[in-house]
């Protein structure tokens, strides 16, 4: 495992970069991220570029033997740039140009933007390019999609629309405009959907719709990057740092012509203590890694106090600091990148914490992560050894986009399924991969799929054809519901998945924060929540009953033997336990190695390759924990990570 470190020479003065170096390299850091915000130091006044601060700053680490990331400035247009040409800057729903002040201040889709941004990116590809230091780039930074109503947007907008659908007669149809009188004769009636009122009021299709576009954009501003960056060295290794942000991207299309996934994680520091929180960053590491299915990279990993928008919180606990890094690398980052190496002294961001504080000396967190660098180097073997998955859990762009526009009722997110689902099969050890939609199911034994809610009907077809195979398939409620346009289909739910689940939905009870009872054939009951599918067999036979409410004795979870395989169908949304037990029997009943018996949030995984296996076992809790796996007793410390490793595959 290589460990880095998030860099910000012009932020600091050039003797500083020479100790800050030296002490990098006695730490065993191998890699640092610098640039993506400097763009005003790089390009002072238009078109006079000075590239000479950062060759030297570059040429400190490579003296040092420390590698380079490089990240393209165009997050933050400098100051000049925005006074000259405002349109670079996004407008706002309320039609006006976000003020200066923030970063992030750019539309991807502004002409003079793009013009800049190429020429940017252009001259230091080419002044980089034999630059042996600079082992891989970063596309700006934390794109989100473009969420912004200037002019450009709204152009291209239509022009998209225009593509998609070819007459506005067939757009008015694909979106029902003839409800609320909505129809549009020409595309210039087309605005973005501007604020001032709720968004559930607007036309849920042509929302959907605007998602897509905003993510698409985010897609082709990292290929045009990508592209010009290549057209210096061809066999660069570009990334873009993605998150979980409220506009989320489409991580799928986003990566597909990048070369490798990096990913920001900030875990928690305030452990939670309602049982029923899945608050393990596995799922999102597990979601990485399944964006290209391959390893990937931290490019910003909690290294101290959070704070800085919001008021700041705890300081990562004993353990946190190594365990939070090696919880990534045992599930496929080969690389981790911790924000940042000293806390800024100035700028918005002076509390959001580094490795080490701003009186720049080294205190407890620096000598976890020197205890880390150390760690890292004695894992060289397995780098590159991936994880290898009998269970996947799918997951949507285009639904979680449906959710957060049509919210369906209290409490329930699209993502707490599939954290729901993802923790059923981890908690006894297994790697879990969770995969885009699209991806071909070969190889796997189980696909989850919660939540089908945007009909897409490849998906749908490979799934009966996984199912048919032997596979087996879980599906939950709301699936079926809608079709491409994000419209309701005029069908029994779960429609296009009623031969496949063996059942159809009569009714169902959005209950929200109101509770009901599951109870299963053998007599355990559960507790369930937010919304209940009261089921009608079709082929299928109940797993589980309602116990309450006017459906009490009505199937809530069903299993269905379709072809050689078999799929669940759970209508309702459950506790923990209640997945964890239909887990644990297609676990069985497949033949999948597994362990029972681990506490809560201990997490076991496994790496396979170059003629290694290694095991994680991570006590990924605020408590010691003792328990036993394959005979041998495990003593943990809070947030402690055991590696075993064996030469040969386990
Ligand atoms: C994000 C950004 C960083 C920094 C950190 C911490 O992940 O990419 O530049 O702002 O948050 O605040």
């Amino acid at each position: 495992m290589i460990i880095g470190v998030d860099y910000y020479p012009e932020h600091w003065n050039e003797e500083m970069w020479v100790s800050d170096a030296e002490l990098m390299a006695k730490t065993g850091v191998k890699l640092v991220r610098v640039g993506e915000f400097a763009w005003c130091r790089l390009e002072p006044s238009d078109g006079c570029f000075d590239f000479s601060w950062l060759d030297r700053a570059i040429g400190v680490f490579a003296e040092r033997g420390i590698k380079v990331i490089l990240g393209t400035p165009t997050n933050c247009p400098p100051r000049w740039l925005c006074e000259e040409h405002p349109e670079v800057l996004p407008w706002g729903s309320d039609g006006k140009p976000n003020p200066i002040g923030i970063r992030g201040h750019r539309c991807y889709n502004s002409p003079v933007f793009l013009e800049y941004a190429r020429r940017i990116v252009s001259k230091l590809a080419e002044h980089y390019k034999d630059n042996e230091a600079v082992s891989a780039w970063q596309i700006d930074n934390e794109l989100e999609a473009n969420i912004c109503y200037c002019e450009a947007c709204s152009a291209k907008h239509r022009e998209w629309l225009r593509r998609k659908y070819g007459t506005i007669e067939t757009l008015n149809k694909a979106y029902g405009n003839v409800v609320w009188s909505g129809e549009y004769s020409s595309w210039e009636q087309i605005d973005p959907p501007y604020g001032g009122y709720n968004r559930a009021w607007l036309n849920p299709a042509y929302m959907l719709d605007f998602s897509r576009r905003a993510a698409e954009d985010v897609t082709e501003f990292c290929n045009m990057q990508a592209e010009l960056i290549r057209g210096y060295i061809p066999n660069a290794q570009i990334t873009t740092n993605t998150w979980f942000c409220e506009s989320m991207p489409d991580f799928y299309h986003t990566f597909e012509k990048l070369d490798f996934v990096s990913y920001d994680n900030y875990p928690t520091v305030s452990i939670p203590h309602d049982t029923e929180n899945i608050y393990t960053h596995a799922v999102h590491l597990d979601i990485m890694r399944g964006i290209k299915r391959k390893n990937f990279c931290i490019m910003e990993q909690l290294s101290g106090t959070p704070g800085c928008w919001a008021p700041m919180s705890k300081t990562p606990r004993p353990g946190m600091i190594k365990g939070y890094a090696l919880q990534a690398f045992a599930h496929g980052a080969d690389t981790v990148v911790f924000f940042r190496w000293r806390t800024a002294a100035t700028g918005a961001e002076m509390h959001w914490h580094g490795i080490i504080d701003h009186s720049n000396v080294p205190g407890r967190r620096f000598e976890e992560f020197a205890e880390l660098c150390r760690e890292a180097e004695s894992l060289a073997d397995i780098r590159g050894a991936e994880l290898r998955s009998e269970v996947a859990v799918l997951y949507s762009t285009e639904s979680e986009y449906a959710f957060k526009l049509q919210p369906q009722t209290d409490g329930m997110y699209y993502m707490e399924q599939i954290k729901l689902l993802h923790s059923a099969f981890a908690v006894y050890g297994v790697n879990v991969d969770i995969i885009g939609q699209h991806e071909e199911l070969t190889g796997y034994k189980v696909v989850c799929a919660p939540q089908m809610y945007i009909t897409d009907e490849s998906v749908a077809r490979r799934l009966y054809d996984f199912a048919e195979k032997g596979g087996t398939v879980i599906l939950t409620n709301r699936s079926g519901a809608k079709d491409g346009n994000n419209n309701c289909v005029g069908e029994q739910l779960p429609a296009i998945y009623a031969r496949l689940a063996g059942c159809r939905v009569e009714e169902y009870d959005p209950i929200g924060w109101d509770t009901v009872k599951v109870k299963f054939a053998d007599g355990e009951e559960f507790t369930a929540k937010q919304w209940c599918d009261i089921l009608q067999t079709d082929t299928a036979e109940v797993v589980a009953y309602y116990d309450g409410n006017f459906y009490k004795g009505k199937p809530a979870v069903t299993l269905n033997r379709f072809g050689s395989g078999k799929a669940y169908y759970i209508g309702t949304v459950g506790e923990k336990r209640l997945y964890r037990k239909i887990a644990l029997d297609i676990l069985e009943n497949m033949g999948i190695d597994h362990i029972e018996g681990l506490p809560d949030n201990v997490e076991v995984t496994r790496r396979e390759g170059g003629g290694h296996s290694a095991r994680f076992v991570f006590n990924n809790t605020d408590v010691p924990q003792s328990f036993v796996i394959d005979g041998e007793r495990l003593d943990m410390q809070p947030f402690e990570m055991k590696i075993q490793t064996v030469c040969a595959p386990l």
